[in-house]
């Protein structure tokens, strides 16, 4: 049977299981329902998996040839929290929590990838993630920690996006998403009379100068090659016109899309918190909230993701990267472990506008399921072809 043939037969189901996950979207590590929806899938497919419980994902693994490479895939099983407009027979019925991240159909895309699979087993072991908590609380730690990594020699992931149209899947090697941290800056000198600043240590004076001094961590200390930001966009301090402030509180946010200066930046920031302090006999602390780190698209896997692609959309769907995208994904994770590639998949029908995802109207075209299902498909043929 063909894979078109294939996909066209299992599109019924995808669409089913999907439609199921929407119905019952949950929270980051409260993936219960939805975690027994695979497992009875899987179970239909017989396909042996293990389960790590409430919030610990699922690894499916699906056998070829003993002496095989392995090669994982991965699906995120999370909803957001938010009230969902989108109207659809099968939406929300969990108030407060929808599916606006097309996870719902990420899982459809994996079963259905599985179910072909399992059909016809390449020659060596695919291992299917699911994972929870991609939204918040990095699952995809969870799963590497409980081992869905071991003996993988690779591993592919994608996202649904209305940016593309059904039919375009987006790959690109390099970097793709920006590691966004945010930090607090907090200064504290001594109060006193506006009238008697040398009785006090002014908070005002020291967080002005802490500002500017910022500003020059990316215009003069980060090559000018490497996107970077710095901006602090919440100040406070003061009581009083006439009063010195004893405290002030600066926060803001940094996007990187190297680890190297990520770690230059956050590294500066401190430095130059201390010695404004020193400086001016003031106490400053930085404190920095780790946020997921860039996906970078290893060069082998990307390859082998295009050619994949080429299979599934030809060249007229291939659509290249302009940029990195500022958003975060914590299938970063994974690629720090192990090669990869995170592609997109266009999932706009003709006609309808861009909603981006996280909107309350948040809703993919689900012809976008065959895509993704066939590109999982061939690309874990092509990846243990390479791997052989
Ligand atoms: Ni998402």
């Amino acid at each position: 049977m063909s894979r078109q043939a294939l996909t066209e037969l299992i599109f019924p189901r995808m669409v089913e299981l999907r439609r199921t996950f929407h119905r019952y979207p949950e929270l980051a590590f409260e993936e219960e329902r939805t975690a027994s929806v695979i497992m009875e899938e899987l179970r239909r497919l017989d396909i042996p998996f293990e389960y790590g419980g409430v919030g610990g994902g699922i690894v499916g693994r699906i056998t070829g040839q003993d002496d095989g490479p392995t090669i994982a895939l991965r699906a995120d099983m999370d909803g957001l929290p938010g009230d969902e407009t989108t109207g659809l027979p099968f939406a929300s019925v969990n108030p407060g929590k929808m599916h606006a991240c097309g996870h719902d159909g990420h899982m459809a895309m994996l079963l259905g990838a599985a179910a072909m699979l399992k059909q016809n087993p390449p020659p060596g072991h695919v291992v299917l993630i699911f994972q929870p908590a991609e939204e918040r609380g990095a699952g995809a730690r969870v799963m590497i920690q409980s081992g869905a990594l071991d003996r993988v020699k690779a591993i592919f992931g994608g996202h649904v996006m209305r940016q593309f149209r059904v039919g375009e899947i987006m790959v690109a090697h390099g970097v793709i998403t920006a590691q966004s941290d945010r930090f607090t800056i907090r200064v504290r000198g001594r109060g006193g009379h506006g009238a008697r600043p040398h009785e006090a240590v002014d908070a005002v004076v020291v967080a002005g100068l802490l500002i500017m001094a910022v500003q020059t961590l990316v215009s003069r200390e980060i090559n000018p090659f490497h996107p970077s930001v710095v901006t602090i966009g919440q100040v406070q301090a003061g009581t009083a016109p006439n009063v010195i402030a004893e405290h002030a509180v600066l926060q803001g946010t940094i996007r990187t899309t190297q680890r190297k200066v990520r770690k230059q930046i956050i590294e500066g920031l401190n430095r130059m918190a201390k010695a404004t302090g020193v400086l001016h006999n003031a106490v400053v602390d930085v404190e920095v909230a780790e946020g997921y780190p860039p996906v970078v698209n290893t060069e082998q896997e990307a390859e082998i993701a295009r050619l994949a692609a080429l299979k599934v959309v030809g060249q007229q769907g291939l659509v290249p990267l302009d940029y990195p995208s500022m958003g975060a994904e914590d299938f970063a994770y994974y690629l720090e472990q192990i090669p990869g590639c995170y592609v997109r998949f266009g999932a706009r029908r003709e006609g309808w506008e861009n909603i981006p995802l996280h909107s309350p109207a948040f809703d993919f075209d689900e012809e976008a399921l065959k895509v993704g299902a066939a590109f999982f498909n061939e690309v874990a043929r092509e990846a243990i072809r390479v791997y052989a």
